[in-house]
């Protein structure tokens, strides 16, 4: 469910009976308090305690010395990194035992009431209390849940207490999965008669420019101990507020303490307009439960309409169009803000990612936030939602395979009915890598999950990233999936073609480059673990398995058919720090480095010059990128090899207004090095990037691209002089005063004259005063230790992010960044209750 817009809470909540509840108060108990809303936020004034203890979820139990806290949180992102964890789950500590108790008072008047407490996620073996009786447990951290607490609350001046106790494991995940009740928890309040959790089901079978059918399947529970009889209202109200389809169903019984689904069409919405990567425009659909004329439950649910198809020769359509899906993997978290859910970093990121060009995104390997996928919907990105990294096969001591019989069924099944209303989801996968495919019957393995997805969801197809391909294949696991993904193996796409004639494909998983933004290092190498622990930015280094992004360019262009790409990754994470620490185990050499080195962009959300060379392939507003920097001193004379990204025909490079010769795109293929996998002469041809070798000489280097003759796009890299001061660039000025927006700030460190000194590394303290915080910090260098809850942070070649986050009130924030040496630089953000016109933009910074 979503929360209604604004407008929508106040037209349609007006003369319904009240029946929900506010959170406001402090310890020893939240007093909820009856209004209007569904679902309320469980956030706030929750005690945590790090370390098991005895008796936490007796009422009774004195919480009075532990920490009070807001969720999301997660405790394993306060570091401090430590040598003696594990590098590959960020080097932060992800495993034991905390308590989370949160107690609240409801009013007399709320009996009757029905309360439903929903987690989106507990990272991880969760054990949920309430007054000291048991409710559940969920293993899985990725999982939404939800218990029934109303046969155990109290009322009236009774304090209700919620105890979670949650369990993660060393060894339990191949990358950071945080630690803690990281994701939001709501409190759903109902009449005993409601629309069960996750149970609203919408699908469009048929939409023409001229008309759309809205069919609705709605779970009614009873939780009478008599019959219920109820007809359902569904409206159907469009992005402006109108409404523009209704319909009331006729009077149903529902059985005592039973569920009944009801099925609602609405034939007649006329002229639809479409959700689409280019304008994702979304409806509400408001559903209403009536008992005679009463309105004992709303639940409004946003989804768009749209029509897809996999098609062998077309590729994917949507809404009769092809598109090729210009993907990233990414994980869950959200750089130094670890695990925790922000919706502000969600949306970042992938206003981020869609600068690039990229229009789908895999949720690798696990459901994500419900907040990802409301993003996605908004902002028009396609999903390959995922379920799992691993069946019963560990692939990590204590991973998923310890619970996959008794919850995958479960865990699956109900991870289709959180995400089938979005319009974004458009594959289901049942897994990454998946051990099993190596198993004579692994199949069987597939078609169990595969058929619970159609069970749930037979609207879109079930896939799987497969990198076992010659044995998936062989033992008929891809034959399972509706549309096999393969893993790093562009270089076999015809031959799956030819040999699957009718199979529809695509790379679940392409490329895994690795760098680190800013440093280059000559000569232009290979993979190797270079001892800086950083890895050289001309986009050729990848482990044996992968590859740079060109090659899987090149066979993506040579097969139009194939659906598209994800790469790996979007984003850096935290964790598998590859090449560093491989798992053959720990080495100490490679210590500090702990997060990996895979994404387009950094940890801090700084583009690399990867993200570029995906943008000159994936996008077609003029464009032209530079690389590497022009400082190199000492160097004078040496040939530096200069590469400009382009989507123009051509470039003409020029150095110190000297023009040195134009470069036709496609034309003048550059040798770079590539495994064996790519190729048995370890060399590759890519056409996707231009290059010359440039005697060095300081000054300015500058890049002019041409399309059809006439000047298109120009970028320009300066030799800097010595770092001289500080430039602060907020991507937004205006953020809301609601204590969760934020702003995410760039630190420039540049030289007199305002040139990116590339190769700064000054430690810029920061001074936050007025109505906003430190929230936290970073600079994308993959390899410190710096921890990222701290007033200070080094800069990484030329750049550092100061994220500042508001506080419930209204007012202006005051940021001053201050180094030795270098002159300090302010800036201004205003917290404002009601975000007017938010200047969203991100700013590419270079
Ligand atoms: C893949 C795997 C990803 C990540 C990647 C790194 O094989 O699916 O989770 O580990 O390798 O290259």
């Amino acid at each position: 469910m979503i929360r209604a817009t604004n407008w929508l809470a106040v037209v349609l909540l007006a003369g319904i009976p009240s029946f929900a509840a506010t959170a406001s108060g402090d310890q020893p108990g939240t007093a909820l308090t009856i209004s209007g809303e569904r679902r309320i936020s469980l956030d706030e004034d929750w005690r945590f305690y790090k370390g098991d203890v005895k008796g936490a979820e007796d009422p009774a139990f004195d919480d009075s010395h532990w920490t009070t806290l807001r969720l999301p949180h997660d405790w394993a992102i306060d570091g401090p990194f430590d040598p003696k964890l594990n590098p590959h789950t960020g080097a932060l500590p992800i495993s034991g035992t905390g308590w989370y108790r949160k107690s609240f008072l409801l009013p007399e008047d709320a009996h009757g009431r029905y309360f439903t407490v929903v987690f989106d996620g507990a990272m991880s073996n969760a054990e949920v209390w309430l007054n000291g009786h048991e409710l559940g447990k969920r293993p899985y951290g990725y999982s939404s849940f939800a218990f029934d607490l109303t046969p155990y609350l109290l009322y009236g001046s009774k304090s209700n207490l919620l105890a979670v106790c949650l369990a993660p494991e060393e060894h339990s995940s191949r990358w950071y999965p945080g630690a803690g009740i990281y994701r939001n928890v709501w409190l759903d309040v109902t009449g005993p008669v409601h629309v069960a959790e996750w149970g609203t089901y919408i699908t469009t079978p048929q939409v023409s420019d001229r008309m759309a059918t809205v069919s609705v399947k709605t779970e009614i529970r009873n939780e009478l101990a008599t019959e219920a009889t109820v007809s359902l209202r569904t409206t159907v109200v469009d992005a402006s507020g109108k409404q523009v389809s209704m319909k009331i169903g006729r009077p149903e019984a529902v059985s005592a303490g039973a569920v009944r689904t009801l099925n609602s069409n609405l034939e007649n919405l006329a002229k639809p307009h479409r959700w689409d990567i280019d304008d994702p425009y979304l409806y509400t659909l408001v559903t209403e439960v009536l008992e005679g004329k009463r309105v004992v439950d709303r639940y409004s649910t946003q989804f768009g309409i749209r029509t897809i198809a996999f098609d062998r020769e077309k590729g994917f359509v949507l809404n009769g169009k092809t598109r090729k899906l210009h993907g990233v993997c990414m994980h869950h978290d959200l750089g130094a803000l670890g695990a925790a859910v922000n919706r502000r970093a969600t949306e970042r990121q992938l206003q981020i990612m869609k600068a690039a060009g990229v229009n789908a995104i895999r949720t690798s390997h696990n459901p994500p936030s419900p907040e990802l996928l409301e993003f996605c919907d908004r902002l028009g990105l396609v999903v390959m939602d995922e379920a799992f990294d691993m069946w019963r096969i560990p692939k990590v001591p204590n991973g998923y395979s310890k619970y996959y019989d008794e919850w995958s069924e479960r865990d699956l099944r109900e991870m289709a009915r959180r995400d089938r209303n979005h319009p974004s989801v458009i594959l289901w996968s049942i897994g990454n890598e998946i051990p099993e495919q190596k198993q004579a019957d692994g199949w069987k393995e597939a078609k169990r999950l595969v058929n619970f997805f159609h069970e749930e969801d037979p609207t879109r197809p079930t896939t799987s990233g497969f990198n076992d391909w010659d044995y998936a294949i062989k033992n008929h696991m891809a034959d399972q999936v509706d549309v096999p993904g393969f893993n790093y193996k562009p270089m076999y796409y015809e031959q799956i073609m030819k040999d699957h004639p009718k199979w529809v494909i695509f790379g679940s998983e392409t490329a895994s480059c690795v760098s680190s933004r800013g440093v280059y290092q000559f000569p232009i190498q290979k993979y190797e673990k270079d001892p800086s622990r950083q890895l050289s930015s001309y986009d050729i280094i990848a482990p044996p398995w992968a590859y740079c992004p060109d090659v899987e360019f090149k066979y993506q262009d040579q097969f139009p058919s194939v659906l598209g790409e994800f790469v790996w990754t979007g984003f850096d994470y935290i964790g598998e720090p590859t090449p560093y620490f491989g798992w053959e185990g720990n080495n100490d050499q490679d210590w500090p480095a702990r997060s990996s080195y895979f994404g387009m962009v950094d940890l801090a959300g700084f583009p690399k010059d990867r993200y570029y060379l995906y943008q000159s392939v994936w996008t077609s507003k003029p464009m032209v990128h530079l690389l590497p920097h022009w400082n190199w001193e000492g160097h004078e004379g040496q040939n530096i090899p200069v590469m400009a990204y382009t989507n123009a025909n051509e470039v003409e490079l020029f150095l110190n207004g000297k023009s040195l010769g134009k470069k036709k795109r496609f034309s003048d293929p550059v040798d770079i090095p590539v495994g064996p996998n790519v190729s048995h002469d370890l060399n590759f041809y890519t056409k996707y990037r231009l290059l010359w070798q440039v005697p060095f000489q300081p000054g300015t280097l500058k890049a002019v691209a041409y399309s059809s003759g006439k000047e298109v796009a120009e970028d320009e890299v300066h030799t800097a002089g010595p770092p001289a001061k500080l430039v602060l660039v907020p991507d937004r000025n205006v953020i809301h005063a609601d204590g969760e927006d934020l702003s995410f700030v760039t630190v420039r460190v540049q030289d007199k004259d305002g040139n990116l000194c590339p190769m700064a590394d000054n430690t810029v303290h920061f001074d936050v005063t007025g109505a906003g915080e430190i929230k936290a910090v970073d600079n994308g260098n993959a390899a410190t230790t710096e921890p990222f809850f701290a007033d200070h942070r080094a800069a990484f070649n030329g750049l550092a992010l100061l994220i500042v986050r508001s506080e419930n009130r209204a007012g202006n924030i005051h940021i001053t960044a201050s180094s030795d040496g270098l002159t300090a630089s302010k800036a201004e953000i205003r917290a404002e209750p009601i975000r007017e016109n938010p200047a969203t933009n991100v700013a590419h910074l270079k």
